[in-house]
Parts: C-alpha cells; structure tokens; sequence
C-alpha cells in the first residue's frame, strides 16, 4: 500500500533559545542541532519508518546538504528516483525552540521552490501505484494542483496539509481531496474565520465540508485532534506527555495517519494512531530524530 509524497525537504538547523533578540541584539543559546526536516520529508520518514512504501517526489540543491538528505532518503527506506538534483541551494529552516518547547520557523525553499508539475507527470508511473498522495504548501502552488489533478485523473485519494499557511491557496482547486489536514492558524486564513474556541472550528470546519471536502482533520497540539465530516465529528484526545521539543509534530501525525488510514480504511482509528504518535514525538528533541519506528524496524 505505497504512499506517494510530494513535497519539500530541508535541513533544520535547531537552536534551543532561552530567548529570541532583539534587534541589534546578540544572545547566547545554550545547544544546537542540525538534523533533516521539511514538511514533505517528515511524513515521508514518519510513514516509511512505521512500515509504509513510500514514493517521494522532491529536488534537492546542489550542495553538501543535497547529500545529506539523499542519504537520509536512503537510511529511512525512501526511494530517491523522483528525487532531482536541482542546480540550486537545498532547502533549510532554521528553528528555534524555546524553553517552554514551542518553536518559531524560517524556511529558505531552495530548490524546493523549483519542483515542478512536470516533475509530477515524469513520476506518474509510481504515483499510480500508490493508495493515497500526500501534499503540503512548501512547493510550488502550481505543482501541488498538478498533484491534485493528477490524483483525481487516477482515482488516488489525496491528503492536503495547508502548511504552511499560504493566502495563495484556491478553496475552489482543493475541495477535491479526501483529506484536508490544517492546524488551526492554517484553519483561520483558509476560511476567514476565527478558531479562538472549539465551536469556532465547528464552524470553520463546517464550511469546508459544505465546499466539498471529505474529511477535515484539525490538528489541535497537545488537545489532540479534530475529525469533521458530513456525517458528524470526532474530538481525539493526544496522550497526555511532558513535551521538549513540539518541532514536526504535525508532519508526525500525517504521517503516521496516512499509513494507518492506507492500511485499514479506519479514519478515526488512523486519527488515534496520528495523535499517539505525535505526542511520542514531542518528548524527544529534533524533528525526523523524534520519531519513533516500527517494531523490528530501524535505520538502513
Ligand atoms: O513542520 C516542521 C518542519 O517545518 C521543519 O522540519 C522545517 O524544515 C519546516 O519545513
């Protein structure tokens, strides 16, 4: 049951804060890390570590860091075929953690910004043999139709994760996907409407679904998670755990949902695993070095 990604991937340059400067200001921090990240990536590695066949379709740049993640692909089980050299810096973020665990974000796209819908179509083959193509917003808008497009051409569900949130994303060129799955910032600028309370989501998720989408999936952090479909919801507690580092939590969580949900059909048991899984995920530092893998499973 193959998962197709398409989607980024960067080197995240961790920085655990005790705070952020000012302007003019030069702090010190107290440890760094350096370790792979980008939002296409972390699903891929999260669903490939917990036993799915992934097919990633991405660019890296032309530097060291290329080389990094190419291996990285490799040493989590990931196919690097559909993954081009691009002659351009590779992606990077650099992150900073402070002490209460929450994370503040820069992304440098790199060639990431470079894929293409025609990357798309060249790994049409091997998106054809997957049961689900998996999307985020840090390529570019274009491409991620072209993936939608493709999907519907082939009868593959596809899950839209809106991050990070882009007021350039169309409603009306994503209401065809099975599942749409934001946070809530990426909740409030997709339909203009507030999220400060659980009924406010009700609401915004409600619009959503009236458009056409399937399946709303909010990711709540440490609340867990809300299911939304025209049938009803389903609010999903997470594992109460004492969190170090929140950095990809949300990639943890669709990963582990997409291999679930591939596996069983089972939506709302696919988001219980999601919601474990990302709360496994909080109390160890990194991104991808968070996440968990599969019983008798483990690095190539
Ligand atoms: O969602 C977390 C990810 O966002 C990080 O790995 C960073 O690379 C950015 O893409």
């Amino acid at each position: 049951m193959p998962i197709a990604v398409v989607g980024s991937n960067m080197v995240d340059l961790i920085s655990y804060i005790h705070r952020m400067p000012g302007e003019g200001e030069t702090v010190e921090a107290p440890s760094f890390s350096m370790g792979c990240g980008g939002k296409g990536a972390n699903q891929a590695v999260a669903a490939s570590r917990l036993g799915a066949e992934v097919v990633m379709v991405s660019r890296v740049g032309n530097d060291v860091f290329a080389d990094t993640t190419l291996k990285n692909f490799e040493d989590n089980g990931i196919s690097t075929t559909h993954v081009l050299r691009t002659d351009a810096t590779s992606g990077v973020a650099p992150i900073f953690v402070d002490p209460d665990s929450h994370n503040s974000i820069i992304i440098v796209k790199g060639a990431n910004a470079m894929l293409s819908p025609e990357d798309v179509e060249r790994a049409r083959e091997d998106i054809a043999r997957c049961d689900l193509i998996v999307l985020q917003l840090e390529i570019p808008m274009e491409t991620v139709y072209r993936a939608i497009t493709l999907g519907e051409e082939l009868g593959i569900p596809v899950l839209l994760n809106p991050a990070p949130a882009s007021p350039e994303l169309d409603l009306a060129r994503i209401t065809g996907v099975e599942f749409l799955v934001p946070n809530e910032s990426e909740l409030e600028l997709l339909t203009g409407m507030p999220v400060s309370s659980l009924e406010d989501i009700r609401k915004a998720t409600d619009v959503l679904i009236t458009a056409g989408i399937s399946n709303v999936i909010v990711t709540l952090g440490a609340r867990g998670a809300l299911w939304a479909h025209a049938a009803g919801e389903e609010l999903v507690a997470a594992p109460e755990v004492e969190a170090l580092d929140t950095t990809g939590a949300g990639d943890a969580f669709i990963g582990c949902f997409s291999n679930a949900w591939v596996r069983s059909g089972d939506v709302l048991s696919a988001v219980r695993e999601g919601a474990q899984y990302a709360a496994d995920s909080v109390t160890r530092p990194g991104t991808q070095t968070s996440y968990a893998w599969a019983p008798g499973r483990g690095p190539a």
